[in-house]
């Protein structure tokens, strides 16, 4: 749902016993980053009230037309610019018929009459209702207009009917309303990406490891994926849930990530690695936990791990690959020489000497290092950062290719 951080969404809400998920929507999409801003109709507040939707959504509920102290915060038309989308959930029957006869008798009707941003509909209503020939015309007038539907969902029904109507699940509307903003940018290519640390085991209870979360590499598998790509995510060990639609692929050794990364690698477009790799390990694993002995010092032996990116980056045919620098000091020129050693398309800088950025923390801010320049994108969440790296690495992808 990355698509959604900074999205300005009217949520209208029409009357219907399914105002009550409504609730739950304006949290996801708060969650998820949007701004919201909740438009109800008159018959709605009599199933949720309008302070319940501004405690959740941090603005004030707009509820009339015709109102001077509204009009002089946010008035309908500045509100109907304002917004990115207007997605109606409950979107009543009544409130669809009004909607697609052009009516403009309400706030949220006039809303939809004045502004250019999308406008989606969850309908909710009894089965029968549904399934009338008014409310069929009037759904296939709306969506000639370019009006999306959410559903409905079929199933049992508040009065006991079963059938078409009900009002899709707040997750799944919210997810709706993300693929509305996704750019399609990566539409049917595969994207490998990977992500967290690995472990390098000394012993059945001990290991060499580094401390990244995997938030960026996550983040970019999100992004990938709402960009339409194909993604596998290769995940060193993290205590991240794996996103949806895409196939995750468990690891703990750099050895255990190269081999996931090299399998069906003939298929992978755009290799993304975002993983932080242990560069050496030890030269062997003891069978049983190595017990402490009288020396003061302990020396370990360790081996050079395989470069994965510089492997991928080596293969026949390559794909557009796509490195990290983990830096603290002379962090371009080290970016530089890493993007030219492991003959990589693009390298993305990052300080990971600083606690606000780099590793574990939610924000990043990166420096894009291609063999014609570098830009850098400022401090941000790793969220919106994904979504703004996954749209530059497409836009180089599609020129290379
Ligand atoms: O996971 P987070 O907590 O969100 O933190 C994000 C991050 C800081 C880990 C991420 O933004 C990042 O910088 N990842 C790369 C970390 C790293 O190992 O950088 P490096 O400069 O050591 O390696 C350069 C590149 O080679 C990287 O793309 C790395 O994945 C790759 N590499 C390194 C060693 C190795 N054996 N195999 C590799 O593929």
């Amino acid at each position: 749902m990355q698509r959604l951080t900074n999205k300005q969404i009217i949520l209208g809400i029409t009357g219907g016993i399914a105002a009550y998920k409504s609730a739950e929507l304006t949290r996801l999409l708060k969650s998820a980053g949007a701004d919201v801003r909740v438009v109800m109709t008159p018959s709605a507040t009599e199933f949720i009230t309008p302070l319940t939707l501004q405690a959740l959504s941090g603005n004030p509920v707009h509820l009339h037309l015709l109102n001077a102290e509204a009009e002089a915060g946010m008035g309908h038309i500045e509100l109907a610019k304002w917004a990115d989308m207007v997605l109606i959930a409950p979107a009543s029957a009544n409130f669809m018929a009004r909607l697609a006869s052009g009516q403009g008798d309400d706030l949220l009707t006039t809303l939809c009459l004045a502004t250019e941003a999308p406008i989606c509909l969850a309908p909710a209503m009894n089965q029968a209702m549904w399934r009338d020939n008014g409310t069929q015309n009037n759904t296939a007038t709306l969506t000639k207009r370019d009006v999306k539907l959410f559903g409905p969902g079929v199933g049992e029904q508040a009065c006991g009917d079963n059938g078409p109507g009900r009002m899709l699940e707040p997750e799944e509307i919210a997810n709706h309303a993300a693929e509305q903003f996704e750019s399609g940018a990566l539409t049917g290519k595969t994207v490998f990406i990977t992500a967290g640390p690995t472990r390098e085991p000394l012993d059945p209870v001990r290991y060499i490891s580094n401390h990244s979360s995997g938030k960026m590499g996550y983040a970019l598998a999100e992004a990938a994926i709402e960009a339409g790509a194909k993604v596998k995510l290769i995940s060193g060990p993290v205590n991240l849930p794996a996103p949806a639609r895409l196939e995750c692929i468990s690891v703990e050794s750099a050895q255990d990530m190269l081999e996931a990364a090299q399998t069906d690698l003939a298929l992978c477009d755009i290799f993304i690695a975002a993983a932080a790799v242990a560069d050496y390990r030890p030269t062997a694993i003891s069978e049983h936990k190595i017990k402490k002995g009288s020396e003061e010092i302990m020396e370990l032996h360790l081996v050079k791990n395989p470069d994965i990116v510089a492997t991928v980056a080596a293969s026949s045919p390559k794909p557009f690959t796509v490195g990290f620098a983990a830096e603290t000091r002379d962090i371009l020129d080290y970016a530089r020489s890493k993007l030219a050693r492991k003959n990589l398309d693009l390298i993305i800088a990052n300080d990971v000497s600083r606690s606000d950025i780099g590793f574990n923390s939610d924000e990043n801010a990166v420096t894009v290092v291609s063999h014609s320049g570098a830009e850098t994108l400022p401090q941000t969440s790793k969220r919106k950062l994904a979504t703004l790296l996954i749209d530059k690495i497409a836009a180089q992808y599609h020129h290379k290719a």
